[in-house]
């Protein structure tokens, strides 16, 4: 029989929104084995996406056997996976009934904007009814916008669980039937795969505090559901899961490979970057190039409060007792879908990471901007009548141009985000810490340190994200003396093979672009009005 060697890893269970994977990690973040499985996507109607809760569960399963299995066949023992640690992707709601612990319908993913009628109808009922923020004290219109964002740090918008959770309720009648009968739970994903995990049985109904700040639903000062938004909402207070910290000991798996392990961290996958990438402290950032792109501004246990486009979200809370650290938050629609696109619809690459080589046979664009608003502009214009422009074009200009303007398109609207972090936290920005699959070329990371005019920092392992839970399930246990308020003590933690790309642009040529990126920006408002 094979020896089966006792070693101690850290599992981390990284559900994204097209794909989950399971990595088991050592003490330094190597990773020791793996495994990942992609999930079907349901579009039912244009701007509908769904995903089956039952589907989430069985792949989560199948990705954890085929990673233990790995770990067996390098010769150790399953028991040396001491903890899990839980992310997922944000925002995307599931409902089920507590009485049989089956999902009502599917899950609502967090893209999905089939709710903008009942936003609408709330903006409306915001401005003209108002908010009753304390018994008897009511704001009303733009006191109440600001209300809403001073409770929550988020405006009013078809991307928070909340607004999809009335949606299913408004028109799924067996959600109906469970929300007027108390029958209902509500949870985000990491409530969903807690509750399964450790048993339906138990009944374990909770929701991480990152998570919780993303549902509209959570006040991020007193970490604790809002009560009159649940009134504003017309939610009943039952449905709601126990807010929970995002390193402790929730419970243990209950059945399978992994039985009897403990769940020890859970956190909303852009936060669980920004832990990975070890940006722990205010003033210290990082950004996740996928599709999108998300970038996460640390401001310390200090709650920054917008006013210029960003989301102020709750980064982690290191333990049940700590105080929590906040984050700054600006979102990119279009990053890596916008280099899909060169693939896909114009034929100019045949696989994403092509698109360096093709842009590094020029040395500038060329004077070609063009700006990805492929479904309006995120942060920090929050612009759904901007549209998709490519301006400068000339007989000149050639693909290897129009490669070059996509990769610096993700550096203008990184710096954008940067500029208003900048001016909301009143704090510069020397280096970005960055993943993702578009950080993987190069070229586009030169690009975007001569456009941002920061150090961009990449480590050689980039799987920050499955890493920020792992660090928290280690943490929660004192596993490798892991310890999320000393960072000291994670300082050997995925330390090699760090490239740092520096600007080499001049000032002068840097700030020249930057203008004519934002006139070609202004030109591209209001054009699907
Ligand atoms: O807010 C949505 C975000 O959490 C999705 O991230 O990487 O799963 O697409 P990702």
């Amino acid at each position: 029989p094979p020896i089966k060697l006792e070693g101690e890893f850290v599992g981390s269970l990284d559900c994204g929104t097209t794909s989950v994977r399971f990595i088991l990690f050592d003490r330094y973040a190597n990773i020791v084995a793996q495994h990942q499985l992609e999930f079907h996507q349901h579009y039912p109607k244009p701007s509908w996406h769904e995903q089956d809760p039952d589907e989430i569960l069985s792949v989560v399963h199948a990705c954890i056997d085929a990673a233990v299995e790995s770990l067996q066949l390098l010769g150790w023992s399953k028991n040396s996976i001491k903890v899990i640690g839980i992310t997922n992707q944000r925002e995307t709601t599931f409902a089920w009934s507590r009485t049989t612990g089956k999902s009502l319908c599917n899950a609502i993913v967090w893209n999905d904007s089939r709710n903008k009628n009942i936003v609408a109808q709330y903006e409306r009922k915001l401005k003209e009814e108002g908010l009753e923020v304390e018994p008897g004290v009511w704001k009303k219109g733009d006191d109440a916008v600001e209300a809403l964002r001073a409770l929550t740090g988020l405006p009013l918008s078809t991307y928070f669980s909340a607004m999809k959770l009335r949606w299913m309720i408004n028109h799924i009648p067996e959600v109906y039937k469970a929300h007027q009968l108390d029958d209902l739970c509500f949870g985000t994903l990491d409530s969903w795969l807690v509750y399964n995990l450790v048993g339906v049985k138990q009944g374990l109904h909770i929701c991480e505090v990152s998570n919780a700040s993303r549902t509209l639903l959570m006040n991020s000062a007193t970490l604790n559901w809002e009560p009159c938004l649940l009134q504003f909402f017309g939610l009943r207070e039952s449905v709601l899961p126990k807010i929970v910290s995002t390193s402790e000991v929730y419970g243990y798996i209950a059945s399978g490979t992994l039985a009897g392990v403990p769940i020890g961290g859970l956190v909303g996958d852009q936060q669980a970057a920004l832990i990975g990438n070890k940006c722990l402290k205010q003033g210290s950032a990082k950004c996740t190039f996928g599709t999108g792109a998300f970038l996460l501004f640390c401001t310390g246990e200090q709650q920054v409060k917008s006013s210029h486009g960003l989301l102020s979200t709750v980064a982690f809370q290191p333990g049940p007792q700590s105080k929590p650290v906040y984050a700054l938050e600006g979102s990119i629609g279009s990053a890596g879908s916008a280099i899909t696109w060169l693939k896909d619809s114009m034929n100019f690459i045949s696989n994403p990471a092509e698109v360096n080589d093709l842009a590094a046979q020029e040395s500038t664009s060329g004077g070609v901007y063009f700006v990805t608003a492929f479904s309006g502009l995120l942060a920090p214009y929050w612009d759904s009548s901007a549209a998709g422009l490519m301006i400068g074009i000339s007989q000149y200009t050639n693909r290897s141009h129009i490669a070059r303007a996509t990769l610096e398109a993700n550096a203008f609207q990184t710096r954008a985000i940067i500029e208003s972090m900048k001016l909301d936290s009143g704090t510069d920005l020397n280096e970005l810490k960055v993943d993702g699959g578009m950080t993987n070329g190069g070229l586009a990371m030169s690009i975007l340190s001569d456009l941002g005019g920061f150090d961009v920092v990449r480590p050689e392992m980039r799987e920050s994200t499955a890493l920020g839970s792992a660090l928290l399930a280690g943490n929660a246990i004192g596993l490798f003396g892991w310890d999320l308020t000393k960072p000291e003590t994670i300082a050997e933690v995925n330390g090699r093979g760090v490239k740092v790309f520096s600007p080499t642009l001049d000032a002068s040529a840097r700030e020249k672009k930057w203008t004519k990126w934002q006139s070609a920006v202004q030109r591209c408002r209001g054009w699907e009005v």
